[in-house]
């Protein structure tokens, strides 16, 4: 049975690869980032986002959710991003979505043969037997240009376009910082992880590194 830990900073084309891996080797993927933004989403949506006891609120709304993952754009907001940071610190709240993923993997194990989990802390908290474990990196210019990218704005003017690019460069590096710091499950490299720049590659050339790294693998799956 296979695990496949992807981790990276934000933007940084870990979901891309993610889901191309599951459809190649036919693994379902959980992009437990998703499962942060939607908590951050119903807090917001609730009006709970500024509650004095937001550690409380944040695990009371992430028990009343069903994390069966749809595409919603609206969760792929930069709003939603900071927040979900933010509550991504809480040591509670990551225990409940802690236990999910970890039923997520152990399920789709059984099932499936195989499964591959993308976040910040999946190869070194969530499956740290995993057979192959990924940090994906670029630097911030390259995926602030992505993140913009996938929002698929067309500009009246190059000047709205440079200053949406800046305040993305801003936001996602205040997002890196406070997952780095964080004292619960840092954004951190596995030891044993391959860490892969994807600046100067695109998303199929990386998973052609990756499908390499992975079928060239001496690595035996249990
Ligand atoms: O897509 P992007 O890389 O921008 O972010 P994401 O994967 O959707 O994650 C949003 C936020 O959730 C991150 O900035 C982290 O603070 C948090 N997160 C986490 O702490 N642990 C995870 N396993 C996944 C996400």
């Amino acid at each position: 049975m296979i695990e496949i830990a992807i981790d990276g900073t934000a933007a940084s084309g870990k979901g891309t690869l993610a889901k191309k891996l599951s459809l190649k080797y036919k693994f379902p993927y959980l992009d437990t980032g998703l499962m942060y933004r939607m908590v951050a989403y119903d807090l917001i949506y609730q009006k709970k986002k500024y509650s004095s006891n937001l550690e409380l609120e944040s695990c009371k709304t992430a028990k009343k959710i069903d994390f069966q993952q749809s595409e919603n754009i609206q969760l792929r907001s930069e709003e939603i991003a900071e927040l979900a940071s933010k509550i991504a610190s809480f040591p509670d709240l990551r225990e409940i979505l802690n236990s999910q993923q970890i039923e997520f993997a152990k399920k789709n194990k059984k099932k499936y043969g195989g499964c591959i989990l993308d976040g910040r802390d999946i190869g070194t908290k969530i499956l740290p037997n995993a057979n192959f474990k990924f940090f994906i990196n670029a630097s911030v210019e390259i995926r602030a240009k992505r993140r913009l990218l996938e929002k698929n704005i067309s500009f009246l003017h190059e000047n709205d376009e440079k200053c949406m690019l800046q305040s993305l460069i801003i936001e996602i590096n205040k997002r890196d910082v406070s997952d780095v710091k964080r004292k619960v499950s840092p954004l951190v490299p596995a030891e044993d992880a391959f860490i892969i720049d994807t600046s100067l590659i695109d998303a199929n050339e990386l998973l052609s590194i990756v499908t390499n790294i992975i079928e060239g693998s001496s690595k035996k799956s249990d």
